[in-house]
This record gives C-alpha cells, sequence and structure tokens, in this order.
C-alpha cells in the first residue's frame, strides 16, 4: 500500500500513523516511543500522569507536572521519533499541565473533550504544535476561527468519530440510537472545510481520523476520503509495550461486543467502555477523595469517581476500562510493530 509521510510543520513522522492518548496512565513513554521508534508519532497521555507519584493523593498537580517531565524525558531516551502529549481540554489546571509540556520541548499538543482554544497562547514562542482534536466540521470551524484571532492555524486535526474509545464527541442518545455521522462522512466534511483556509493561508494543515481503524481496508476508504494520517488507540492496548497492566491488556483480548457499551461519564460526556464489575457497581460507591481533576464535577452528585477508575483499571484492580468500538479481531496479545505491519505493510 502506498501511504505518504505524515508532514505537521517541519515535523515528518516516515508512515502516517499517530498512537492516540490513552489516558489515565495507558499510554506513556514507554508505548509512545515504540510507536516513535516504527515512524508514527506516538502520545503520552498527560491526563492524571502522576498517579504513581507518592504524593498523588496529597498534591495532584505538583504530581502531574513532575510526572509530565518524568515521562517526556523517557521517552526522549527512547526514540528519537516525534512524540505528542494528550491533554483534555476541560480538565483542571489545563493549561499549566500544557505549558509544562511545551517548557519540555514536547512536539506537539493533541487536545480534545472539549474546545482547546488556548493553545495558541500556550505555544506561543515554542516549535510545539498544536492538533485539536473534533467530531464535526463545525467544532473545526470554531477553533479555526479562534486560532485566526491569535494569527495561528492548527497544525493539524484531529477527526474523531462515533466508534472512538473514551470519551465521545456526540451526543448520547445519537450514540445509542447509532445515528450519528460516520467517521467517513467527517472526514469529508472536515477535509473540505480544511481546504478552504488552506487556499487563503497557502498551508498544509493534515488531517487525521480516529476512531474504528482497524484494517487496512479502513485505512484506505479513509485516505480516499482526503484522511493523510490515522490515530489508532484501542489495536495499541495489547502489546508488550504498552504501558497498562496485564489485567487491562487481558480485558481487551477477552471482551466480547456485547461487553463494549456506552456510557455516561462523571465528566458529563458519553464514553465507550468494556463492561466491569465496577460500572456494574455504579451508583453504590462512596467517594472519600477527590483528586480535583475536573471542574465539571460534583463528588456529591456523581455515581463513581471517574480517575478512581481510571486509576485502578490500569494498575490492574477492577475499574474503568475505556475502550474502542470492535474488538473481535483483538485476542492475543502483540507487539507495536506486528500491529503496524498488519496496518499498513
Ligand atoms: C483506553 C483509552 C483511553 C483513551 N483516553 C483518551 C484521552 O485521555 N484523551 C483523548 O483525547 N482520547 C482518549 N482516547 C481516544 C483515543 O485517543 C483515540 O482517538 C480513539 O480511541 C481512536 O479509536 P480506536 O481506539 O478505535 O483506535 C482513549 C481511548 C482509549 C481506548
Amino acid at each position: 500500500m502506498i501511504l505518504n509521510e505524515l508532514k505537521i510543520g517541519n515535523l515528518t513522522a516516515k508512515i502516517p500513523i499517530v498512537q492516540g492518548g490513552m489516558g489515565v496512565g495507558v499510554s506513556l513513554a514507554n508505548l509512545a516511543a515504540a510507536v516513535a521508534n516504527e515512524g508514527g508519532i506516538g502520545t503520552i497521555s498527560g491526563v492524571q500522569i502522576g498517579f504513581r507519584e507518592p504524593d498523588f493523593l496529597t498534591d495532584p498537580i505538583g504530581a502531574n507536572l513532575r510526572a509530565i517531565k518524568k515521562e517526556i524525558k523517557k521517552a526522549r531516551e527512547k526514540t528519537k521519533g516525534i512524540i505528542a502529549m494528550n491533554f483534555m481540554a476541560a480538565m483542571n489546571n489545563y493549561e499549566l499541565y500544557v505549558k509544562k509540556a511545551v517548557e519540555e520541548k514536547i512536539d506537539l499538543i493533541v487536545s480534545g473533550a472539549g474546545l482547546p482554544m488556548a493553545l495558541p497562547k500556550l505555544v506561543k514562542g515554542s516549535s510545539t504544535k498544536i492538533v485539536p482534536i473534533v467530531s464535526s466540521a463545525k467544532a473545526a470551524k470554531i477553533i479555526i476561527r479562534s486560532y485566526l484571532k491569535s494569527d495561528k492555524l492548527p497544525d493539524a486535526v484531529v477527526v474523531e468519530g462515533p466508534l472512538a474509545g473514551g470519551h465521545l464527541g456526540f451526543k448520547m442518545d445519537e450514540l445509542l440510537e447509532d445515528k450519528c455521522m460516520a467517521l467517513i462522512d467527517i472526514v469529508k466534511e472536515v477535509k473540505l472545510l480544511l481546504s478552504i483556509f488552506e487556499e487563503k493561508y497557502k498551508v498544509k494543515i493534515p488531517l487525521i481520523a480516529a476512531g474504528g481503524i482497524r484494517t487496512k481496508s479502513d485505512i484506505i476508504e479513509l485516505k480516499g476520503a482526503g484522511a493523510d494520517g490515522f490515530q489508532i488507540a484501542s489495536l495499541f492496548v495489547p502489546t508488550v509495550e504498552c504501558d497498562a497492566h496485564q489485567n487491562f491488556k487481558s480485558a481487551y483480548i477477552n471482551a466480547t461486543d456485547d461487553q463494549i457499551e456506552i456510557i455516561k461519564s462523571p465528566v458529563g460526556m458519553p464514553g465507550r467502555a468494556i463492561k466491569t464489575n465496577f460500572l456494574s457497581e455504579t451508583g453504590k460507591f462512596n467517594i472519600t477523595k477527590c483528586y480535583r481533576c475536573m471542574p465539571s464535577c460534583n463528588p456529591k452528585d456523581i455515581p463513581y469517581c471517574i480517575s478512581e477508575g481510571l486509576i485502578n483499571s490500569v494498575q490492574g484492580r477492577d475499574g474503568l476500562i475505556f475502550s474502542g468500538a470492535d474488538l473481535s479481531n483483538v485476542n492475543k496479545m502483540t507487539t507495536v510493530k506486528e500491529v503496524i505491519d498488519k496496518l499498513i505493510r
């Protein structure tokens, strides 16, 4: 298959594969560097990245800032390739964390779950590229118009469709009734929008498609619709390089289709996850500590704590396991190289 390199400003990824950021702690330096070493772009998740620091409970901000520096340094020691960092725009202290990653010279910031309007200001004076994640042309237009006020354009755009894992930029009822626009159609719409700005400002804004990409033919189809890059997350979970606990990886290998469900996340957005005891017990939790991760979250009103659920699962305990749709071909442990070879080589 002939696939072009993925050029984002002065950065060139030899293969157009981007590993999607996976929080909490599922994609850290190890997975990101392995993907970058294959010629793609690896993404460290910045969401509650300090969860392994000894003072995380008492000083989550300090722990997160320290861990951002540590993980970027660790990734740089493992690869000379391109490393991105993912932050959710709706997170508390978002700007502080992004600034820290920029200070540590991260190559790209990829950001969704809310509109990442502050990115131009946060990377000013640096060479860090900004890549918003959108699920519609409407959102892309709002973001681009806002960036233009700072004389900036996004360096690339991730278009995430309804089959992705984690939090989803679609309405709950549309997801449950299968009425969301398909990724390929959103790609076409966003491509058209980007071409207007590309023409006007004489720049290239690469489009990276994400959500449910499982095979070579998915890639060929999306390339035909105008995608320049392909962001993949779920397929990288059951790899030896993935930073999550083996129990997390095994949950992917063992999950059947009817065990993957749309959930209402305490963050206020829908999400896709594997059914676990943790989720079935929802509502029976006594929330005793708050990690202060989301401004929109009030511990009194939520069925469970999302940070606790995600930290539990990534460390191998019963918890919240985000996943993309359709894991039917995910049935054994593999390696990053094997995943990429199957997809594009
Ligand atoms: C376990 C898991 C955690 C995720 N966490 C995040 C996250 O913290 N921030 C984010 O922007 N996207 C997150 N995502 C979405 C991915 O980055 C990616 O765009 C999407 O899952 C791609 O679809 P795929 O999993 O079908 O390949 C997560 C996905 C998974 C599977």
